[in-house]
């Protein structure tokens, strides 16, 4: 049994480097799963899986300035290491990297990544510089650990479609795993930023997940994609969303939109919606029509 208080923590490159090169000696596999903290259930599910896969599991906790906006929640995104430690641990993890920014971008940092393809349109749109700076931390990340696997949550589908490329693209040695998005017994995908919601957004919140799903359905029985679209956006703020940012089906893999509004591939749904100052993401699989 994992002693909850006891997951070693390092904050260098050369400490992690030194504890997974050791494992490595002794013909260990190691998983990783990188994080901004304020970790829940759907977080821990990736460790789970990464436990699965290796013998070692390596999370980092990084809040990444590079992937905020200067008017997004850097500042109040929460930050709990002690708490995110304790239930790493006891989700099998062997080992926490929690860098400093300085650490991570020393001085004098001037790489820049940009992913073309899946990074735009969609949350690209809207977060214009969230994929640069996703693309580059988890590259360092990936670099850092040299882990044989990584899990990503496909809560975040665009963003684990980015990393794909990414991996591909610059012959990042990791396979890079997606698992399944974890829900509250309403449907709701949990997230740090459901901690923001009052009860009566919580109640809205909780619509989201169905209303993709009806929208699905529609899609799945050869609905013009353009009126499911257009459906979902009224019934969003019919629910009682504020503000909704995108509601679009697209190809599953590189989020391309389907010419003429006919899915010959295979297809996801993605939504982006607002309630008072927090933005909620979710999106699901398309079935193919019959
Ligand atoms: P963060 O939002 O902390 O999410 C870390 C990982 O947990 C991501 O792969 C995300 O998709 C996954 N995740 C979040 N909620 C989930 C849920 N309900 N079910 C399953 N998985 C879930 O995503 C990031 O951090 C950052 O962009 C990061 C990749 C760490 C780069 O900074």
């Amino acid at each position: 049994m994992a002693q909850p208080d006891s997951l070693p923590v390092v904050r260098s490159v050369t400490a992690l480097r030194e504890t997974v090169s050791g494992w490595r000696r002794h013909g260990l596999t190691v998983g990783f799963v990188p994080t901004m903290g304020a970790l829940h259930e759907g977080h821990l599910t990736l460790v789970r899986e990464a436990g699965q896969r290796s013998d070692r599991v390596v999370a980092s906790v990084f809040v990444n300035p590079t992937q905020f906006a200067v008017h997004e929640d850097l500042g109040a995104y929460p930050r709990q290491e002690a708490r995110d430690a304790e239930l790493l641990a006891g989700a099998g993890c062997n080992l926490l990297f929690a860098p400093s920014v300085d650490e991570m971008y020393p001085a004098g940092t001037t790489t820049t990544i940009s992913v073309a393809g899946p990074a735009e349109g969609l949350e690209g749109d809207f977060r214009p510089q969230m994929f640069g700076g996703v693309a580059l931390v988890v590259a360092k990340l990936l670099n850092q650990v040299q882990a044989d696997v990584a899990v990503f949550g496909e809560k975040d589908w665009q963003q684990l479609m980015v990393v794909r490329r990414l991996v591909r693209d610059l012959d990042i040695p990791t396979e890079v795993i997606g698992s399944p998005t974890m829900r509250d017994g309403h449907g709701l995908a949990l997230s740090s930023r459901n901690a923001y919601l009052s009860e009566a957004e919580l109640g809205i919140a909780r619509r989201l997940n169905g209303v993709l799903a009806t929208a699905a359905l529609e899609a799945t029985a050869r609905r013009p994609l353009a009126a499911v679209e257009r459906d979902a956006h009224a019934t969003l703020l019919k629910v009682g969303f504020e503000r909704i940012d995108y509601v679009a089906v697209r190809r599953s893999d590189d989020l391309t939109p389907f010419r003429n509004g006919v899915m010959d591939a295979p297809a996801r749904i993605l939504a982006a919606a607002w309630l008072g100052r927090t933005r909620l993401i979710d999106n699901m699989a398309v079935a193919a029509p019959a």
